[in-house]
């Protein structure tokens, strides 16, 4: 069976965004493949030295992605930083990482240019970590946006340089696995582009009913159709795409028809989208709150996707050090 692995920095709450963009296709993968399932907090080091709260994010992730409905049977879901095998392995990639190839890598030039204090050899090597995180399940496929893709690239790169300079057929080169023809392009509210963070115009797995309602409210609109049947502007079109994800047919075909005919009334239409975002989200907020409450049962989730997760790794350090010729680790 190949095997399926996504890491996430722990930097907030999930949006809808992420839960039409990926997560739901997660829950979905975990019965076709093998599937990790990671938090990556070490890379969050790479920006933030004292991350504050870093406990509590990755709670946050941990409860999202169950309420989601990521299964901790099937799946392995764990936390990067519970499984030090990864750090043996990004030192050995690390001694066949050169310095030109990490400083092309256009994330880095970016950050270079963001935090020009703080250029450290963590976000240069950020392309070796990730590659480590990947490669240590010999991972096959990994869902990712196109702004990892260069970051997939230098993986598959350290993958197939391991394999030439120990002539060894290893580590199979990981595939990046694009969810778009499936998973759901989601707008944001503020007229144009999709849905994100740092965007700031999301809407949270968490939001409450008034917190939806007011950004809904908000939403950027018009004066409406001029003539009948035009084409509708981009605000417009993304209303109605997500209206397309969280109503009914009958909903979307109603207020379509009301664009359609000049008879369109906006208001109507987000009390409408607002209501129906809200019927979506209520059951899985609701298993967010339980969730988030029971420590307990977040930390045994936990301590068993690492487990699941040091399991697999460590077998690759083992087979590593013997491919590379150190002797096994007499501690482990
Ligand atoms: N770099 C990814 C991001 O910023 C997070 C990440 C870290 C990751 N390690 C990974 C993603 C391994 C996929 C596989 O979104």
């Amino acid at each position: 069976m190949e095997t399926v692995l996504s890491g996430i920095r722990p930097t907030g709450n999930l949006h809808l965004g992420n839960y039409f963009g990926a997560v739901q296709s997660f829950v979905q993968l975990q019965h076709a493949y093998k599937c990790f399932f990671f938090i990556a907090d070490w890379h969050s080091l790479t920006t933030h030295p004292h991350p504050e709260n870093i406990r509590k994010s990755v709670k946050t992730i941990l409860a999202e992605y169950l309420a989601c409905g990521i299964d901790p049977e099937k799946a392995t879901i764990y936390v990067q930083s519970d499984v030090r095998e990864v750090c043996e392995l990004y030192l050995y990639l690390n001694m066949n990482a050169y310095l030109g190839e990490l400083e092309r890598v256009t994330s880095f030039k970016e950050k270079v240019r963001k935090q020009p204090d703080n250029i450290n050899a963590g976000l240069l090597t950020y392309p070796s970590l990730m590659a480590a995180d990947i490669i240590i399940h010999k991972a096959n496929k990994v869902p990712v946006g196109k702004d990892q893709e260069q970051n997939m690239e230098m993986a598959r790169k350290f993958a197939r340089r391991f394999n030439t300079i120990y002539e060894v057929a290893y580590f199979p080169e990981p595939e990046s696995f694009h969810l778009s023809e499936k998973a759901l392009k989601v707008p944001g509210l503020d007229g144009s582009g999709k849905m994100g963070k740092s965007e700031g115009n999301a809407i949270y797995l968490i939001d409450d009913e008034k917190t939806i309602r007011k950004k809904v409210m908000k939403a950027v609109t018009d004066s409406g159709p001029a003539l009948p049947g035009s084409e509708k502007p981009e605000p417009i079109a993304n209303l109605f795409t997500l209206m397309e994800i969280v109503s009914s047919k009958d909903t979307y075909d109603y207020f379509n028809g009301k664009y359609n005919a000049c008879e369109i009334r906006y208001g109507d239409l987000k009390k409408q989208l607002a209501a129906d975002i809200n019927t979506f989200c209520a059951p899985i907020r609701e298993r967010i709150t339980e969730l988030s409450s029971d420590e307990a049962y977040l930390d045994k989730i936990a301590r068993l996707g690492a487990e699941k997760a040091t399991e697999s790794a460590a077998r690759t350090i083992r087979e590593v050090r013997e491919i590379i010729g150190f002797r096994p680790a007499p501690l482990s």
